[in-house]
């Protein structure tokens, strides 16, 4: 199963790529999470990711592109992989197409996860991350069982800089600009599954699961 997971940010992406990847037994690869492991690591691709993360604008594609062409060809995606938040805009998409032709290694399916902007703001504010591992909790719909600890690996939870009300409006401004048009480039391929994310999160990795099985049996 070669997935792409789609969605305005808050969607719920992180919480259900978990879940998926663990389902489809595929490695979970959030771009994301890539980079904010770089900032921890004080790397240079942290750096700089950081100053275009901090605003909720785009890392530019040069590096996004190549960090995942070399994710994409390590040992552990050659029986699938679920890709959450890359692609972003339709050029990552173009550049996403070309790697996998090479290796004649299509996609199977394109998930979009849709959800209204308030509640957007809502999950985005009262988001947790883990330090360690980057669960998401959420302070009223998702509680770890100690207070401020991941109950995965006992780390420290903290809240992201881009989880402020002002930086989650400029994220919704990109998505709407920059990455929505890949919605319906998709659409086009053949690929696109959408699905609402409103609900429990095993509701939707329920919903999701049916969805992505029947599609692609
Ligand atoms: P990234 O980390 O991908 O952030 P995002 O797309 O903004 O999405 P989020 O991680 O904020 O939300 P999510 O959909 O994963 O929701 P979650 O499951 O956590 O990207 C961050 C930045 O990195 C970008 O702005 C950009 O700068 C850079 N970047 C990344 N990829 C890039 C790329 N390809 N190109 C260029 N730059 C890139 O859930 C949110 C909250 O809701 C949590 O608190 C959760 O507990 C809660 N929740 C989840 N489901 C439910 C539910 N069903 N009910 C109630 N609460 C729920
Ligand atoms: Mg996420």
């Amino acid at each position: 199963m070669r997935l792409v997971l789609v969605g305005p940010p808050g969607a719920g992406k992180g919480t259900q790529a978990v879940h998926l990847a663990e389902h489809f037994a595929i490695p979970h690869i959030s771009t994301g999470d890539i980079f904010r492991a770089n900032i921890k690591g004080a790397t240079d691709l942290g750096l700089l990711a950081k100053s275009y993360m901090d605003k909720g604008e785009l890392v530019p594609d040069s590096v996004t592109n190549d960090m995942v062409k070399d994710r994409l060809n390590q040992e552990d995606v050659a029986n699938g992989f679920l890709l959450d938040g890359y692609p972003r805009n339709t050029f990552q998409a173009e550049v996403l197409r070309a790697i996998l032709a090479e290796k004649e290694t299509p996609l199977d399916a394109v998930l979009e996860l849709s959800l209204d902007d308030a509640v957007i703001v809502e999950r985005l504010s009262g988001r947790r991350t883990c330090k360690d591992c980057q669960t998401s909790y959420h302070i009223a719909f998702g509680k770890s069982a100690v207070e401020g600890k991941c109950d995965k690996c006992g780390g420290e939870l903290y809240q992201r800089a881009d989880d402020s009300v002002e930086v989650i409006q400029n994220r919704l401004s990109v998505y709407a600009e920059q990455t929505k048009p890949i919605i319906a480039f998709y659409r086009g391929e053949g690929l696109l599954i959408s699905i609402p994310a409103e609900g429990e999160v095993s509701e939707i990795t329920d919903r999701a699961i049916g969805a992505l099985s029947a599609a692609v049996s």
